[in-house]
């Protein structure tokens, strides 16, 4: 079997590791005396590494577990368990002078630009705001002449610095927040869901602008998105999450034109085609039933529920999200196989 043809990042040195990683949210009952009753698995084992310079799109619906697992690697959250180092250096047990170093070289892009500025500060404070809290990483001679060169980076004027962001259209605020990010140089920047709120117009100006941004400061990516069609153009590889845990993950080529999961499938299959001639709707597969509640997941393959092609084996025992005899990208799947194409035999 030969290896796809992959961009050289995609195979390159590895910036971030995650070794499954878990969170479990407590469930708790009682007013005086809480008990622990049971756990939200919001991240339940998930595993990856970001090759520097790259862009890693992770995909899932609503629910599954992306922004946790953004927000512990941002350490905005405590893990359960797991592992995760940035440039080798563990991420997860860091403190003191240490976190911040990591903190400085990992800086985050929220989903909603309209609640993640407060309002009362003006731009200039909250793209200057990281040199407040890492002053050592503060410009040597004026803070406001390297704000307005970031806002000049982000195609924003740069004599707008002392607007507020209701003056600020909403993907000219995704901007801001885009600015604040590289305040500090970092090398990884975690974008959860940064289009998802804007109209679909806006949103192809704002990833253009982050990949333009990736090839001028070699900046490596984790692109959160609940949506395939959105991470496609900006993402070296993608991983497709459900219900906390990684079900399979690729070169864009693999997800795209040879995925092997059902979930996955099911997910490409319900991305619109753009052109009409080129829709064939009895390719669709339509999921039926709601996504299981993450604090009580179905045994064995978490799909299941699902899948139309569950098996007894599939309730008994859970599928690791390893290479599979169809190809050799790792699918979560016991019974992983190409799709046979849309109308084919
Ligand atoms: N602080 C929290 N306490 C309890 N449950 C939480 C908390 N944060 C998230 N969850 C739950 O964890 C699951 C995953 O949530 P989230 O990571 O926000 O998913 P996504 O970003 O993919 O929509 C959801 O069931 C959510 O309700
Ligand atoms: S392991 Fe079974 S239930 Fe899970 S995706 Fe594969 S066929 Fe479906
Ligand atoms: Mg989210």
């Amino acid at each position: 079997m030969t290896a796809p043809a992959s961009p050289a990042k995609v195979r390159g040195e590895t910036i971030l590791a995650v070794d499954d990683l878990v969170k479990h949210f407590p469930i708790t009952r009682g007013v005086l005396l809480q008990r622990q009753v049971g756990a939200v698995r919001a991240v339940d084992g998930v595993s990856f590494a970001l090759h520097r310079g790259e862009t890693l799109g992770i995909v899932g619906e609503s629910g599954c577990g992306k922004s946790t697992l953004a927000r512990l690697l941002m350490r905005l959250e405590t893990p359960t368990s797991g592992r995760a180092t940035l440039e080798g250096r563990d991420l997860l047990s860091a403190s003191g002078g240490e976190l911040r170093r990591l903190r400085r070289n990992m800086q985050m892009v929220m989903q909603d630009p309209y609640t993640s500025l407060n309002p009362r500060m003006t731009v200039g404070d909250i793209i200057g705001e990281p040199f407040d809290i890492h002053p050592d990483a503060a410009p040597k001679g004026s803070k406001r002449g390297r704000v307005q060169e970031l806002l000049d980076v982000v195609g924003l004027n740069p004599e707008h610095v002392n607007r507020y962001p209701h003056q600020f259209s909403g993907g000219q605020r995704q901007r801001i927040g885009i600015a604040r990010a590289l305040a500090l140089r970092p090398e990884v920047i975690v974008c959860d869901e940064p289009v998802s709120a804007l109209d679909v117009s806006i949103q192809a100006q704002v990833i253009n602008l982050l990949e333009q941004l990736q090839d001028e400061f070699g900046l490596s990516y984790v692109f959160i998105a609940h949506d395939l069609s959105v991470v496609r153009h900006i993402s070296d590889r993608v991983a497709v999450m459900y219900l906390g845990r990684i079900v399979e993950i690729g070169t864009e080529e693999e997800i795209y034109e040879r995925a092997t999961h059902p979930y996955t499938q099911a997910l490409l299959s319900a991305v619109p085609v753009p052109d009409p001639d080129a829709r064939d709707d009895a390719g669709i597969i339509r999921l039926t039933g709601d996504v299981p509640s993450p604090a009580d997941p179905p045994s064995g393959c978490h799909f299941r529920t699902r899948c139309w092609k569950a098996e007894d084996i599939c309730a008994r025992e859970d599928p690791p999200t390893v290479p599979r005899p169809a190809d050799p990208h790792p699918s979560a799947c016991h019974f992983a196989a190409l799709r046979d194409p849309p109308g084919g035999v």
